[in-house]
C-alpha cells in the first residue's frame, strides 16, 4: 500500500515509524516531514493545511490512506476534500473536529448531553466576561474558544490575572479570531490523564491512557507547553475508573456527536481531570497527542498500519489489539527559550549513540538538516522514547539515553515520570 502522513512532529516521526514496520507498507511519504522523519519516509515539501496540494499529491501516488497528525489540517476539512477524491482518510472530518476547533462548541455540547466536565459559561462580549469574573471571583480558568496550539488557556490566581488575560485575547486580540469568543470555567483539582479511544461508525476501543508534562520546567513549574514527556499506561486509572470513563464520558459523546449529525472517526483524546467528584472532561481533541502518541505507538505490538485503516474503513469491530506488557516514557529536548522565543540552527551532537540502544526510539519534532549535520529547527526538538518492563525501567533507560545527546542550546526536565513512581 502506498501511505501518506500528514505533519512535522515526534507524533507523525512515531506514526511513519510504526507504519514503516508494516509489512502491507509499499511506499510512505510524509508532508512535510523533518530531518528523522526523512530516515523513514520520502518527505516533500507541502505544507499542512495546503489542501488543495496534498490532494494532487495523493491522486498522483495512487495513495490508499492518508494518516493526519495535527488537528490544523482537520479543523480546515482535509479529510472532507480527501473523500470528495475517493481518498481514505484516518481522522474526523471538518463537521466533527469542532470538538477541538471551538471550546464553546465543546462546552456546550457537554452540557447537552449531560457530559462532566467544569462549571462554565461562554462569552463573545469583554464587559460580560469580565463581570461574570467578578461575580465569581479567583481562582479562574480563562480560555481562548477557538485554536491556539496550547497557548489559549489561562489558569488564573487573581481576578486581575483573569481580567488581563479577557483584555488581552478579546481586545488585544493575542490569539487573533482564536480569542474572539472565551470560555470561562470553574478551576477543577485533581490528577490530569489522557485518555485515547479508536472511533468509527459509533464503535469505539479505548485505546490506551497517558500522562503528559505539560509545564516547561521540573515540578510542574513555569508556563504550559505542548508537552514535555510522558508515559503510558497511566498507572492511577484502574479498571474500575476506566469503564466509568467510557460509560460516564466517552460513550456519550460519540453519541452525542452522532445525534448533532458530527459523527466522529479517528482518535479521540480526551484530556481529564479525575476530581473528587469523579472524571470530568478539561478538553477534547481529534487526534493523537504529542507528545503522548510516541508512548502508545511504541506499546502496539500488533500491525499499527491495521489499526489505521480500519478506524478508516469503519471496521474496528474486526481488529484485535495486542499491546507489550512493557511501560514506556518519552523525554522532550527542547530549545532554550521555549515556549517563549528561541533560535534554530544549533548543531545537535551523539544521536547515532542514542540510535543504537536497545529498546530506545529518537523521534524528531523540529529538525532540520544541513550539509549533513541534524540542527534545531522548532521549540520542541527531540523525544527521546524508551519502553521498559516498568515505568521506573523505561525512565532510566531514557534518561541515559537524553545523557549521550550533545546539544548545548536544548534542554529537558528531569523528572518526567516521577508523579507515576
Ligand atoms: P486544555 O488545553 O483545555 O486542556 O488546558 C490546558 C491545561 O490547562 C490543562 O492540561 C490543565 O492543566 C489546565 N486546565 C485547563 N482547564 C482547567 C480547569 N478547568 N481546571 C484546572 N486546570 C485546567
Ligand atoms: N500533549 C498535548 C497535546 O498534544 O495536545
Amino acid at each position: 500500500m502506498n501511505i501518506l502522513v500528514v505533519g512535522a512532529g515526534g507524533r507523525e516521526h512515531a506514526i511513519c515509524w510504526a507504519i514503516r514496520k508494516s509489512t502491507k507498507c509499499k511506499n510512505l511519504y510524509c508532508v512535510p516531514g523533518n530531518a528523522g522523519i526523512g530516515e523513514v519516509a520520502t518527505c516533500v515539501n507541502i505544507g499542512i493545511t495546503d489542501t488543495e496540494k496534498i490532494v494532487t499529491f495523493s491522486l498522483e501516488k495512487n495513495i490508499d490512506l492518508v494518516v493526519i497528525g495535527p488537528e490544523d489540517a482537520l479543523v480546515i476539512g482535509l479529510v472532507d476534500e480527501l473523500k470528495k477524491n475517493s481518498i481514505l482518510a484516518f481522522g474526523p472530518n471538518k463537521s466533527a473536529s469542532i470538538l477541538e476547533g471551538s471550546k464553546s462548541f465543546m462546552k456546550e455540547f457537554f452540557d447537552k448531553y449531560n457530559i462532566p466536565t467544569a462549571e462554565f459559561k461562554c462569552f463573545d462580549n469583554h464587559q460580560d466576561a469580565i463581570s461574570y469574573v467578578k461575580h465569581m471571583g479567583a481562582p479562574i480558568v480563562v480560555k481562548a474558544s477557538g485554536l491556539a496550539a496550547g497557548k489559549g488557556v489561562f489558569v488564573c490566581q487573581t481576578e486581575d490575572d483573569a481580567v488581563a488575560a479577557i483584555r488581552n485575547l478579546m481586545l488585544n486580540d493575542t490569539l487573533g479570531e482564536a480569542g474572539k469568543k472565551v470560555v470561562i470555567e470553574e478551576l477543577l483539582l485533581g490528577e490530569e490523564v489522557s485518555f485515547f479511544c479508536l472511533v468509527s461508525n459509533n464503535d469505539c476501543i479505548p485505546l490506551a491512557t497517558a500522562q503528559d508534562h505539560k509545564r516547561a520546567y521540573d515540578g510542574d513549574l513555569g508556563p504550559n507547553t505542548g508537552g514535555m514527556g510522558a508515559y503510558s499506561p497511566a498507572n492511577i486509572l484502574d479498571v474500575s475508573l476506566s469503564e466509568k470513563i467510557m460509560r460516564t464520558i466517552i460513550k456519550p459523546t460519540i453519541e452525542g456527536m452522532s445525534l448533532e449529525k458530527r459523527p466522529f472517526s479517528g482518535v479521540l483524546y480526551a484530556g481529564l481531570m479525575i476530581t473528587e467528584n469523579g472524571p470530568k472532561v478539561l478538553e477534547y481533541n481529534v487526534r493523537f497527542g504529542d507528545p503522548e502518541c510516541q508512548v502508545i505507538l511504541t506499546r502496539i505490538a500488533s500491525d499499527p498500519l491495521e489499526m489505521f485503516l480500519a478506524t478508516a474503513q469503519g471496521r474496528l469491530s474486526e481488529i484485535n489489539l495486542e499491546w507489550k506488557k512493557d511501560s514506556s516514557l518519552v523525554i522532550i529536548m527542547a530549545t532554550n527559550g521555549y515556549p517563549g522565543k528561541y533560535q534554530r540552527g544549533s548543531v545537535i551532537l551523539g544521536l547515532e549513540n542514542v540510535e543504537e540502544m536497545i529498546d530506545v526510539n529518537v523521534f524528531h519534532s523540529g529538525t532540520a538538516n544541513r550539509n549533513g549535520n541534524i540542527i534545531a529547527n522548532g521549540g520542541r526538538v527531540l523525544g527521546i522514547t524508551a519502553t521498559g518492563k516498568s515505568l521506573k525501567e523505561a525512565q532510566k533507560i531514557a534518561y541515559s539515553g537524553v545523557k549521550k545527546i550533545g546539544w548545548e542550546n536544548g534542554f529537558y526536565r528531569t523528572d518526567i515520570g516521577n508523579k507515576g513512581l
